[in-house]
């Protein structure tokens, strides 16, 4: 990617001539201005006198291919990144690609027109302000351990938010993440296969960074959180991204070669369900009860009136007693 090479040649934030680069990069100077103006109309500040060269001053806000793939330490995870300024949804995108693409794939946009969540709710992703992605994974794992990697991203991402800002966002099982009573993440995962394998599955994310309360629609701004009103400052999304795929990857390798057991035990010690009185609704059936443990299949399990119930999947809502 011949943009890409040049912001990387730009930024050691030294003055390199048109000559210069266009030798570096084996095009014309010609070639090298208009790459130029194209970086400008993308965001880039860049500085241009005529006997010194070319200089970067920023970068702009935004998740392009190179920027996340500059300094990123993994060996799958996001080394092809499909990048869309809007897209329906990112995980419609992974599914039409995941057959041609190899494992670790990533889409990316930075808006989303009708991002999905669960349940077939909508998920708000407007421009700039979260991380909207989907990975396409292609794990060989019987889809009845479907349900723990979704743990596994949840894990990962709240252990990448600690390690990155200080603080851990807890998980409201299996799905989502949590912070202060509030909805900060939400991991939508899809599958695709034939009777009995895996064939792909599509891990699908979405990370409120940088909303503030007011842009929040009204409907969900009583319920929602963003990494900004945790921190109270913008936070860079480029390096959040970075982290998350480098201790997803992790993770999901661990999890795959020696089991879920880390998973597990992260999410029952950052829970935000346990101990909770939640009702289940798994299709027709509804029932409530107290959420007492996480089992080993990575099951929820209910106590309802001293006799327990696993749940496997469902929407799990968390209720006053009374
Ligand atoms: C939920 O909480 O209901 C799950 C929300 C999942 C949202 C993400 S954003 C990126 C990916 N693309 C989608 O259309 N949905 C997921």
């Amino acid at each position: 990617m011949t943009l890409g090479r040049l912001v990387g040649l730009l930024a050691g934030h030294q003055f390199l001539s048109g000559q210069e680069l266009a030798a570096k990069l084996g095009v014309t100077r010609a070639a090298v201005w208009k790459q130029v103006e194209t970086l400008r109309s993308m965001g880039y500040e860049i500085e241009a006198y005529p006997r010194q060269g070319y200089r970067l001053l920023s970068r702009p806000d935004k998740l392009y291919p190179w920027e996340v793939a500059q300094g990123l330490e993994t060996r799958f995870f996001g080394r092809t990144i499909e990048y869309y300024d809007e897209l329906p949804s990112t995980n419609q995108r992974a599914k039409e690609l995941m057959a041609s693409c190899p494992e670790g794939t990533v889409v990316l946009a930075e808006s989303q027109i009708a991002g999905r969540g669960r349940l077939g709710r909508k998920w708000f992703s407007p421009p700039g302000t979260g991380i909207w992605m989907s990975l396409i994974l292609k794990p060989q794992l019987p889809p009845t351990q479907l349900s723990k990697l979704t743990l596994v991203a949840a894990v990962a991402l709240s252990q990448a938010i600690y390690d990155q800002l200080n603080v851990r966002p807890l998980v409201k099982w299996p799905n989502d993440l949590y912070w202060n009573g509030r909805k900060l993440s939400g991991i939508l995962t899809e599958l695709a296969g034939e009777m009995g394998r895996l064939e792909s599955v599509i891990l699908g994310v979405g990370l409120n960074v940088n909303q503030k309360p007011a842009d929040f629609p009204a409907e969900i701004r009583e319920q929602a959180a963003s990494l900004w009103m945790i921190k109270e400052r913008p936070v860079d999304r480029k390096a959040l991204l970075r982290h998350y795929l480098e201790v997803l990857e992790t993770e999901y390798f661990q999890a795959l070669n020696n089991g879920f057991d880390g998973v597990l035990e992260y999410c029952r010690q950052y829970s935000y369900t346990l101990g909770r009185h939640v009702t289940v609704t798994n299709g027709a059936q509804t029932f409530s009860g107290t959420a007492v443990a996480i089992d080993g299949d990575g099951g929820l399990i209910i106590d309802q009136d001293g006799q327990h119930r696993k749940v496997i999947a469902g929407d799990v809502n968390l209720t006053n007693q009374n």
